[in-house]
């Protein structure tokens, strides 16, 4: 049980926010599996004042799919505050504040990490969204900017300042971005530095990993990033690890496959179907990872409608029961005469 402000969540296993992948069916799949909060994409708060319809799609949510956190980009407290308004009737139950995003692109207009670097001007922009909203406010960080700065700490004491409700760190710098290893050591002063709930990230890739981060840091929670993706399994997998419980088998093809046609599904259902065929696409070789079915791998990018997606996940099955990839080759023509 984790608790964020008022809001209580059944397992400190969260699925960590990724831009570009955290949508609605990805959530709905995970939580099917006991993840316990999720967040939307990262939404830029100038392209929300904005009304980008691309931005507004992106928090297209469901009863299923709660506790559910936006999490916002932005540096500027009158683009926050008119970003936070435009929230409101979502009533979304936990607003986060990316100070962790290392992309150039990001920091060069001085939002995500880049914030890292003025503690004070993070607290106030901190303390301006607490103030103009009534649901809990959180903030990712990362360590620090680089190996020299390394300032979670002060940073996460700030925020408890200002008012926020837990800190989510990513134990690496910005310098860092997604190399080398995560830092627990700093991850565990944050967490004796503040009073507030803190949620680590960073290698949770495996239920051993996860619970490794719990031991080693004292964390509350423990976000999930790339160890989900195509393995939403990894939540039921942790939450058994940590219980002291048998471990659960490991899903067959068969498991798999009925998930990613659900994950199509949904994907469709929520995107349309050609823009749920193209979300859906960078997913398949991720549940696929460790099957022999590269020449399956590369038709994915070729296939643009829901049945031809279909036939290409029963072929999956088909190919791992089989050991047969010999009529794979002229896919879809093929593909309609394997066994549903
Ligand atoms: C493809 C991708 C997109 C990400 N997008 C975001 C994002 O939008 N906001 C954010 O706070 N972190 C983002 N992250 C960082 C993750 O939430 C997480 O902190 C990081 O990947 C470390 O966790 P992991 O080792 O479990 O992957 C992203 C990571 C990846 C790999």
């Amino acid at each position: 049980m984790l608790t964020i402000g008022n809001i209580s969540i059944d397992s400190p296993l969260v699925l960590a926010p990724m831009a570009g992948i955290s949508d609605l069916p990805y959530r709905l799949i995970n939580r099917e599996y006991g993840c316990g909060f999720a967040f939307t994409e990262m939404i830029c708060a100038r392209s929300l004042v904005y009304e980008s319809s691309k931005t507004l799609d992106m928090l297209a949510s469901e009863d299923k799919d709660r506790p559910l956190g936006v999490q916002l980009l932005g540096g500027d407290p009158d683009t926050m505050k008119r970003a936070l308004d435009i929230l409101l009737p979502y009533s979304f139950d936990i607003i986060d504040l990316n100070a962790a995003c290392p992309v150039k692109k990001v920091i060069s207009k001085g939002r995500g990490a880049e914030l890292l670097r003025d503690p004070v001007k993070l607290q106030m922009l901190l303390k301006v969204i607490v103030d103009h909203i009534d649901v809990p406010v959180t903030v990712k960080i990362r360590s620090g900017w680089d190996e020299e700065s390394v300032n979670a700490s002060e940073i996460a004491r700030r925020a408890e300042d200002a008012g926020v409700s837990a800190i989510f760190i990513h134990g690496r710098t910005r310098v860092q971005g997604y190399s080398g290893t995560v830092d627990y050591r700093i991850i565990k002063e944050v967490k004796d530095a503040v009073k507030i709930p803190v949620i680590a990230s960073g290698d949770g890739l495996t239920p051993v990993l996860i619970k490794k981060m719990f031991d080693e840091t004292g964390c509350d929670g423990v976000a999930v990033a790339r160890g989900a993706l195509g393995n939403p399994w990894i939540f039921r997998e942790a939450c058994a690890y940590l219980n002291n419980e048998t471990a659960p088998a490991r899903p067959d093809v068969h498991e798999v496959v009925s998930i990613m046609k659900e994950h199509l599904k949904l994907s469709v259902a929520c995107n349309g179907e050609r823009r749920g065929i193209i979300r859906f696409r960078k997913f398949f070789p991720w549940y696929t990872k460790g099957m022999a079915v590269k020449e399956l791998k590369t038709m994915v990018f070729k296939t643009g409608t829901l049945d031809s997606m279909m036939q290409l996940i029963n072929a999956v099955k088909y190919v791992m029961d089989t050991g047969d990839i010999s009529n794979m080759r002229e896919i879809p023509v093929k593909f309609n005469q394997l066994p549903g």
